[in-house]
């Protein structure tokens, strides 16, 4: 097996970055395809936590080269923030770094539109504010700024004028909010432009060419199935192709194929933001699954919604992302408590579905609860219990393809692979 996907099998925040940086050890390239800071990927190593919100998650192994591809929307100064503390921990060369010349650049301006919008709007997604959907509004609209344009004064001045000749009158007329000159963001970004040089690459024809050599690549999804453009819960999804689609238009492969496409899903499921959510415990037990699974936002800090394991919601993820098996993260958090639900169908308006298709009102589901057997299994233990048996079965039963991965805890080693990858 020379490449493998990363894919968030639910509303994001499974646990994708703890499994890249595990996997990253026997990976030669790890790449990011899509999406940007709004991702917030944990790795605890030594009890040290750190949160990656664009650098790829193979960036703290060293034999790993980290790649930013061109489906990403990529915000400069963020990201140099994030290279530096970094760098406090490990040795950063662009030997060991490339971002593409072709991604999509998130601006000053995306920025305060995302954040104007959340507050007036009437169609409140609950974003992470970081000016992903208008940086992706405008690469669809073609008058996006691409990072190579920070290495040019005068393209960078032409196309700000051009991708600003509507904005100008959103900000003003509709938002009334004040934001920088033209000018003022120019020479912002240029100075930004001069230290991101070294990096940049055509990261299309740089993996063409290392994937040739067989090397092995992994690519990291950030967010989930739930949320992708096309397949998620619209309009309460993020605006990239999170599937395992992503990666054919957000940096490309050279045989036309990810031979493994691993999904990641918690053993309950979480959500951040608005949007419809069947599974979702509004009683005592999901305060306390929050609380045991300190369930808050890696990047905005907010309240994460929790609720059973939605089996209808991961076999529609199975089946939007081709995924050929899973990682279950947080088994531990489930272990010892005294009730266990799993949804396995939705009722809806008096008919019974158990895939979450597209066009199914999701708001309008009432979730099918199984009361399964609760397990009370630690990382330590030699073997499974019967009951976290049963509930991987089920689990597996449900959607069709195996659990190679169960994850015990944050740390890298509290984890059990059933299965090899890479
Ligand atoms: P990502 O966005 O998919 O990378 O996931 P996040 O980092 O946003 O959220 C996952 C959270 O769960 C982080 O705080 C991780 O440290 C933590 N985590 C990952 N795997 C496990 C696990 O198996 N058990 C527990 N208790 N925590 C985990
Ligand atoms: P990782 O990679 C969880 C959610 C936001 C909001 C919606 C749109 O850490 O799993 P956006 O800012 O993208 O326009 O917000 O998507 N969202 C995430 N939820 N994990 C993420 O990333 C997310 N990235 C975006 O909360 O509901
Ligand atoms: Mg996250």
């Amino acid at each position: 097996m020379n490449s493998l996907a990363i894919i968030g099998a639910q509303w994001g925040d499974e646990g994708k970055g703890k499994i890249t940086d595990l996997l990253g050890e026997k990976t030669d390239l790890v790449v990011r395809f899509q999406g940007g800071n709004n991702a917030g990927h944990t790795i605890i190593v030594d009890e040290e936590k750190i949160v990656l919100h664009q650098l790829p998650s193979g960036i703290l192994r060293e034999n790993c080269v980290s790649v930013i591809a061109h489906g990403v929307v990529f915000e400069p100064e963020a990201f140099l923030e994030e290279l530096a503390k970094v760098e406090s921990k490990i040795k950063v060369s662009p030997e060991r770094l490339k971002i593409s010349l072709n991604a999509t650049v998130i601006t000053t301006y995306h920025k305060i539109l995302d954040a104007a919008r959340e507050g007036k709007s009437s169609n409140k997604i609950g974003t992470t504010g970081k000016g992903i959907g208008p940086a992706y509004e405008d690469k669809a609209a073609r008058r996006a700024l691409k990072v190579k344009d920070l290495l040019n004064k005068e393209a960078l001045l032409k196309k700000l004028k051009i991708s600003m000749e509507e904005k100008g009158h959103l900000f003003k007329e509709v938002y009334s909010v004040e934001v920088p000159s033209i000018e003022e963001e120019a020479l912002r970004l240029l100075a930004l432009g001069d230290k991101l040089a070294p990096y940049i690459t055509d990261t299309f024809s740089y993996l063409d060419k290392e994937a040739r050599s067989g090397k092995k690549v992994l690519f990291e999804g950030a967010q989930g199935v739930l949320l992708d453009i096309d397949y998620g819960s619209y309009p309460y999804v993020t605006s990239s192709s999170t599937s395992a689609a992503g990666v054919f238009t957000g940096a490309g492969t050279t045989n036309g194929q990810v031979d493994e496409r691993l999904g990641i899903v918690k053993a309950y499921t979480t959500r951040v933001g608005e949007g419809p959510m069947p599974t979702e415990i509004t009683d005592a037990i999901g305060v306390e699954i929050q609380k045991i699974g300190n369930e808050f936002g890696a990047t905005t800090g907010r309240k994460r919604r929790c609720g059973w394991l939605d089996l209808p919601a991961l076999k529609y993820a199975v089946k939007a992302s081709s995924l050929t098996s899973l990682a279950l993260t947080k088994v531990d958090v489930l272990s010892g408590l005294k009730t266990l639900k799993v949804c396995e169908a939705y009722e809806i308006n008096g008919k019974t579905y158990d895939c979450a298709f597209p066009g199914l009102d999701l708001e309008e589901a009432t979730p099918v609860l199984k009361e399964v057997k609760p397990f009370n299994d630690k990382f330590e233990s030699e073997s499974y219990t019967s009951e976290l048996q049963e509930y991987i079965k089920l689990i597996e039963d449900a959607v069709g393809i195996p659990v190679g991965i169960v994850a015990f805890g944050p740390e890298r080693k509290q984890i059990h692979f059933r299965k090899s990858y890479l």
